[in-house]
């Protein structure tokens, strides 16, 4: 097992690639951290719930602790850390994933749209980290794992527009990631960022595109296997990647 016995946050983890990370974590080792906002379902044709999630990790024979949280609240955040340190004694790992996008062209981009994607995909980010960093850099150990977009990178023009404020939501994230890793790497924290080359078939992206747009879509799998190698190597040896979850697996041979 690559994970076992380490503690893993994961944000975003009642739905989609969040859920399948948090599986994954699980099914290595490690106790996890389901951190989302829904309890119960509140749409049906968006499923997914921190409670489904933690009974998915329990599975595999690991300890949850799902916690309500909302990433773009300080006080929401620094309570779900406060909670996986009472449980846990220790955050390993740190899997900044929820993400939110609404397509809108700039012109006709409600503010508070604006400030909802800016504010769930980069402020929690930072949010986050912030909270989990002082007890990983007290232990001299740790991994932050971003999850970003090609959004950053590309033009939106793809079967599934996202708009440019996700898009400057993620390269702020990419950027962050660098950022961050530059500071915290002398503490022995390493931090990453995973991007899907190709679109991940989650709840999330089904509920927006209809069936006919989802030729070429993939399961979580390869953001699992990146993630989990993220977490499990030694601070030292990647750090301040941003990588497309295609390139990490050839690069490492995951
Ligand atoms: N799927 C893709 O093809 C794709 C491609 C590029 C990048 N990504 C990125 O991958 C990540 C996961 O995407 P996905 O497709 O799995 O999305 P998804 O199925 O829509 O799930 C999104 C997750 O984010 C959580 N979330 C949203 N707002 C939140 C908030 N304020 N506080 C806490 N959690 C919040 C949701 O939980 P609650 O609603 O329960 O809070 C849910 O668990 C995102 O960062 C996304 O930008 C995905």
């Amino acid at each position: 097992m690559k994970l076992k016995d380490r503690v893993a946050i994961v944000t975003g983890a009642s739905r989609g690639i969040g859920r399948a990370i948090a599986a994954g974590f699980a099914k290595e080792g490690a106790n996890v951290v389901v951190a989302a906002r829904s309890a119960n379902q509140k749409h049906e044709r968006l499923p997914g719930t921190i409670y489904e999630t933690a009974e998915e990790v329990e599975k595999h024979g690991r300890r949850a602790l799902p916690v309500q949280c909302d990433v773009t609240d300080e006080n929401s955040v620094q309570a779900m850390v406060d909670a996986a340190l009472k449980e846990f004694g220790r955050i390993d790992i740190l899997v900044n994933n929820a993400g939110v996008a609404f397509y809108f062209p700039v012109v006709e981009t409600p503010l508070r749209k604006w400030e909802i994607v800016i504010d769930v995909n980069l402020k929690g980010v930072f949010l986050c980290s912030k909270a989990v960093l002082s007890s990983m850099i007290e232990r001299r150990s740790g991994s932050i794992i971003n999850i970003s977009s090609l959004a950053a990178d590309e033009r939106d023009e793809g079967t599934v527009p996202t708009g440019v404020a996700y898009a400057v939501a993620k390269a702020a994230v990419d950027r962050f990631t660098w950022g961050l890793a530059t500071e915290v790497g002398k503490h022995n924290i390493a931090v990453n960022c995973i991007k899907p080359k190709n679109v991940v078939s989650t709840e999330g992206m089904r509920f927006w595109v209809p069936e006919k747009d989802r030729q070429g879509w993939e399961p979580p799998d390869r953001m699992v296997k990146c993630a989990v190698f993220l977490a499990a190597q030694h601070a030292g040896s990647v750090t301040g990647t941003v990588a497309t979850d295609h390139e990490l697996c050839a690069w490492h041979g995951l």
